[in-house]
Formats: structure tokens, C-alpha cells, sequence
């Protein structure tokens, strides 16, 4: 007999590790994980987990079967847990009105339903996923809407783990938010979830607010992030253009205690599958609001990333004598961040895009994230022009061109050396990550080009 019975209903990069680590810490709560996608389920059944995360593995070996369990009935599901979080995706909408900017809702509507058609008992609804302000509204509209006995707490818990580390987030939280209602049926819902955490997490690192609060800061956090990114990206652009260096201005600032180091690692771009739509989230907000000088103060940031990623490209080719016809680039890296194998909305998907588009030969490389490569890739014109090899050194061989697009540890540990023997000459290295020791790489031959940094050129 378990004390709290808990159903997540999506099983992806937050449903999963999420109630891994929850049923890991809890043993006396049972866990289900249940999802639309019965392969999916096959797969956290299975082996081979869906995602990759260091860690992950482990946990789910230790609970699974126990007091985890993972199942495509989510109707059952709803009928036997108590407390409900809802994991499912929230992709930016690509029809209709607020195409390309809006939350597309429809999974989320649709799980609002299921629960209302199939719950039996009250039940605590949490959202997990990421929302525009004020959708716990409408979750709790749809879920009064047939006046039944049942009742229903709807409280926001936003997710804050970043993939890669997902696991480490998840067991040392910088903070739990949970926002609900103000009303004594809210508090009790609000504390209900706050002892469940308190399991692992500090009573001070675990915060309440207004439900709205809530939903907002998840959406202000993810753009403060971006905001970052962008802000020292803008900047590397100044730097190829006077000689200064990225890596030294960042330090520099960085030391400023109100500034601090993180973050300000000048690339190619983010990218992953929340920063932008969950940037377009909000400029679609304040649109709706007509506050459009703050949209468009958000909407930069998106810009600039963009820009970024166009850059890199015409980067390339203007080192690369102005044609990348027929030549062979490998990609060091396809995952739009290291440690993960998840490729939503890499800047690799753009960068292997437009390299086709200059009828180069593409080499996709990457010790993860190869399968999501070839899905991502699978419906472009040229396909025959790519490949896709995990071993670095083979993936190099006859390139004219090496580009690093993710900062796995491994690549800054390769061989250049045995590298540069066996790609073509000039060979290019492109760090879109700046990872390697560019200065190294020039000495052995390369001309190295990095973000933000002088190019080292033997021309
Ligand atoms: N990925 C991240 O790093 C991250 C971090 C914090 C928050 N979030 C937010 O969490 C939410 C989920 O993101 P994700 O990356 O886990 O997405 P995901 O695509 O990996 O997983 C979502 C899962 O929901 C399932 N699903 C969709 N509709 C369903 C339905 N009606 N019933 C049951 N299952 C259904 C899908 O099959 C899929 O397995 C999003 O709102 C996202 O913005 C993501």
C-alpha cells in the first residue's frame, strides 16, 4: 500500500525523469508515468530508455517496477491516482491564428478533458508543462464544466531542470515553485504537493505564489536565459569586427557580482525546444495585450539568434574561398546542447540545411543524437548528401572542413592532430562552441575559426 498515488500523463524529457527522480525519493508513493504514444512507453519499459540523461539509467533501474510504472491506459490511470501532473508537449501553434508565435494547446486541452470524462474522485491537477499566463483558467473551466461532485485543484509547478542535467536538477532544485489558488481548497492543494518535495528539497528552496505568478515566471526565466545567450552573441559579432575577444570581454564582466559568469558563452546560437517558443510565448502575450514596444524588446532576442546561426554560415563560406559546392563539412555534433541526445530546434539542423542548400557533402557526427539526426534531415532535397558517422576521426576523413556544433566533452579531448591528417587542405575548423584550443589547432596546420575571436588564418 502506497500513502499517494501519482499520475503524470506525457512520458517525454520532463514526464520522465521527472517522476523517476520523484519516485526515487519518495518510495512511498507510486508512480505512473502514462503517454498517448504507446512506443514510447514500450520504450521506458524497455532497455532503451526514449532519452538519454546522465544518471537517468540508474534511477529508472532502481525504481522501475517497484514504485514506478510506466503505461499507455492513462483512463486508468486518472481513475487510480490522486494527484494528476500533465507533461504533455505545448509546440509553438503552426496554424491558424497565432501561427508561429501561440501555444498550440490542443494536447493540453485534450488531457484536460480526459480527466474531467475519466476521474472518479477529486483530484490535484499540476501543470508541468510550460503555458502561456493564465491557462490554469481555462483548466479549471473545462474541468468545473459539468458541475459534478468531483473536485478539482488546479496548481502550477513549472519545471525548471535543463536537459543534459536533468537528473542533478531535479535531485538539488535551485528553487520548486508552485503556484495556486488563494482559497483554503488552493492552500491545501498547494501543501499537499510542498510535502511531497520536502522529501529531497529544502523547506526554503521550495516556494509558493499566486498561480499566475507562476505560469509567468516560468516564461520570464526561459527568456532571461535566451536573453543571455543573445546579449553575449550580439556582443561576439562586435568582437570580429574589432579585434577584441569574446572570451576576455565575458570574463570581464562576468567578475561583476551583479553580473556574474554563467551563461555568457558566446556560440553559434541556443537552441532546444523551449527557449523560442516559449520567448514567442510571451512577445505573443504582450501582442495580445497591444504592448508592443515590449514584445519587440523580447523578440530580439529570437532575432539575434537567428542572425547568429545565418552568420556562421556565411562565415563558412567566406573563409572557404566562396563555394562549399562538393565539399565535405563534418558537423561535430548534432544535439543542440551536450549530454543530451534531444535535437528540437538545434542550431545543426539549420546550420546541415543550409550547407545542402550550398551543395555541400554533410557528415553528421554525434555520440547521441544520431537517430534524431536522421529524422530531422529526412526530408530535405539532397539527403543522399548526408551522412552520418559516429566515430569523429572517420567522420573527418577527405572533409575540408571540421564545424563543432555542440560542446561534448569529447570533442575538446580528440586528436587534432590525426584529424587534420586526414581532411583536406587548407583544412577549416569552425568552433561554434569556441571548445578547442584554437592556437593549438592553428600550429598544427588548421585555419581556425571561432565565435567572437580573431581567426588564426596561415593565409
Ligand atoms: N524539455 C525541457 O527541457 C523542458 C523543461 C521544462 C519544461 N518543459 C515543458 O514541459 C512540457 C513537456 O515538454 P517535453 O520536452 O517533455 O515534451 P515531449 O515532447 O518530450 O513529451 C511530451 C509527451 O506528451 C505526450 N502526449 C501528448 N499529448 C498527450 C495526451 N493527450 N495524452 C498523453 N500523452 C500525451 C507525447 O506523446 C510526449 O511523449 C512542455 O510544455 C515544455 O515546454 C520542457
Amino acid at each position: 500500500m502506497f500513502e499517494k498515488n501519482i499520475l503524470c500523463i506525457g512520458a517525454g524529457y520532463v514526464g520522465g525523469p521527472t517522476m523517476a527522480v520523484i519516485a526515487d525519493k519518495c518510495p512511498h508513493c507510486k508512480i505512473t508515468v502514462a503517454d498517448i504514444n504507446p512506443e514510447r512507453i514500450a520504450a521506458w519499459n524497455s532497455d532503451r530508455l526514449p532519452i538519454y540523461e546522465p544518471g537517468l539509467e540508474e534511477i529508472i533501474k532502481r525504481t522501475r517496477g517497484k514504485n514506478l510504472f510506466f503505461t499507455a491506459d492513462i483512463n486508468r490511470g486518472i481513475r487510480e491516482n490522486d494527484i494528476i501532473f500533465v507533461g504533455v508537449n505545448t509546440p509553438t501553434k503552426d496554424f491558424g491564428v497565432g501561427a508561429g508565435m501561440a501555444a498550440d494547446l490542443q494536447y493540453w486541452e485534450k488531457t484536460a478533458r480526459q480527466i474531467l470524462e475519466n476521474a472518479e474522485s477529486s483530484k490535484i491537477v499540476v501543470e508541468k508543462c510550460t503555458l502561456p499566463v493564465k491557462t490554469a483558467l481555462a483548466m479549471e473551466r473545462i474541468l468545473i464544466s459539468t458541475n459534478n461532485a468531483i473536485r478539482f485543484d488546479v496548481l502550477s509547478n513549472p519545471e525548471f531542470l535543463a536537459e543534459g542535467s536533468a537528473i542533478n536538477d531535479l535531485e538539488n532544485p535551485d528553487r520548486i515553485l508552485i503556484g495556486s489558488r488563494e482559497t483554503p481548497s488552493g492552500i491545501k492543494a498547494r501543501d499537499t504537493l510542498v510535502e511531497i518535495y520536502a522529501n529531497w528539497v529544502p523547506r526554503e528552496k521550495i516556494i509558493t505564489s499566486n498561480i499566475w505568478s507562476s505560469e509567468l515566471s516560468k516564461l520570464v526565466s526561459n527568456a532571461f536565459l535566451a536573453q543571455r545567450i543573445s546579449s553575449i552573441n550580439a556582443i561576439s559579432v562586435i568582437c570580429e569586427k574589432t579585434d577584441a575577444d569574446v572570451g576576455e570581454v565575458a570574463k570581464a564582466v562576468g567578475l561583476d557580482d551583479r553580473i556574474g559568469p554563467k551563461f555568457l558563452n558566446a556560440s553559434v546560437g541556443f537552441g532546444g525546444s523551449c527557449f523560442k517558443k516559449d520567448i514567442l510565448n510571451l512577445v505573443y502575450l504582450c501582442r495580445q495585450h497591444n504592448l508592443d514596444a515590449v514584445a519587440d524588446y523580447w523578440e530580439g532576442i529570437i532575432k539575434i539568434n537567428q542572425y547568429q546561426q545565418e552568420r556562421f554560415i556565411l562565415n563558412m563560406l567566406d573563409a572557404m574561398f566562396h563555394t562549399l559546392v562538393d565539399k565535405r563539412i563534418c558537423l561535430l555534433g548534432f544535439a543542440f546542447k551536450a549530454n543530451t541526445g534531444d535535437t528540437r530546434e538545434s542550431p545543426a539542423i539549420f546550420i546541415a540545411k543550409r550547407l545542402l542548400e550550398e551543395k555541400a557533402e554533410v557528415v553528421v557526427s554525434d555520440p547521441k543524437a544520431l537517430d534524431n539526426a536522421r529524422k530531422d534531415l529526412a526530408g530535405e532535397s539532397r539527403t543522399e548528401a548526408v551522412s552520418y558517422i559516429e566515430d569523429p576521426y572517420r567522420a573527418a576523413e577527405e572533409c575540408h572542413a571540421v564545424a563543432v556544433l555542440t560542446e561534448w566533452d569529447l570533442y575538446r579531448k580528440l586528436d587534432y592532430r590525426k584529424i587534420y591528417d586526414v581532411m583536406h587542405k587548407p583544412a577549416f575548423i569552425f568552433d561554434g562552441r569556441n571548445i578547442l584550443d584554437h592556437r593549438k589547432c592553428y600550429d598544427m596546420g588548421f585555419n581556425v575559426y571561432s565565435i567572437g575571436k580573431p581567426p588564426l588564418t596561415h593565409f
